[in-house]
């Protein structure tokens, strides 16, 4: 059942009121999900996130807050997810990524997107949280453990998401970035 299908009315980009393009549903990752109504290519907006809320006390927050209600963005800047965009699930082998451009957080897929599918992140992208969970994303490349720090991923996979990654990230890591570019760009041959 849709339960939140209404909520996502005006998110996408025109700022008309166009059709609901995701609902939430239940997933078999973990609680609620985030599912496509509608098909998506590669690098087409899906929706618009509202990080409107921001937390100015952050000493309040509880557990639940940081596991299901919280997105941690630059300069430690906290705030709380709206629906639907609180509900995307964490894969490791995702469907989408969320990035800033001109001034607009949204959520773009990552490949073509079918209806019925699950809108996934992976959200070790912009993370550097010493934050773990058991992921049950059932991708075949399933990380098994979800670790948040972004540095901590397996090189190719930091390599692989690179160009999806924040302005402002790459930028307040830019030693470790700088490193990962380096050792990417470097010919084996000539370190010899
Ligand atoms: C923003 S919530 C995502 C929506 C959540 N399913 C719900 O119903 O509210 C983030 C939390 O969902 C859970 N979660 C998300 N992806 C998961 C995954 N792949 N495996 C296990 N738990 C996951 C984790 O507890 C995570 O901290
Ligand atoms: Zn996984």
């Amino acid at each position: 059942m849709d339960i939140l299908n209404r909520a996502t009315l005006g998110y996408l980009d025109s700022g008309s009121k166009v059709k609901s393009s995701v609902a939430v549903r239940k997933s078999s990752i973990q609680g609620l999900g985030v599912f496509a109504l509608k098909d998506f290519e590669a690098e087409e907006a899906i929706l618009i996130i509202d990080d409107s809320d921001v937390i100015a006390d952050p000493s309040k927050l509880t557990k639940h807050d940081h596991e299901f209600e919280l997105d941690y963005l630059e300069n430690g800047k906290i705030v709380r997810m709206k629906a639907p965009e609180k509900y995307i699930n964490h894969s490791c082998d995702p469907d989408s990524y969320a990035k800033t451009i001109n001034g607009a957080r949204k959520v773009f897929a990552l490949r073509k997107i079918t209806a019925g599918e699950e809108i996934t992140y992976d959200y070790s992208m912009n993370d550097y949280s010493e934050g773990t969970f058991k992921c049950h994303c059932g991708a075949e490349n399933c990380r098994k453990i979800y670790q948040g720090n972004f540095f901590k991923l397996p090189r190719e996979i930091q390599t692989k998401y690179l160009p999806y990654l924040e302005a402002w990230f790459k930028n307040e890591h830019r030693d470790e970035i700088g490193l990962l570019v380096k050792s990417e760009r470097i010919p084996r041959t000539t370190l010899r």
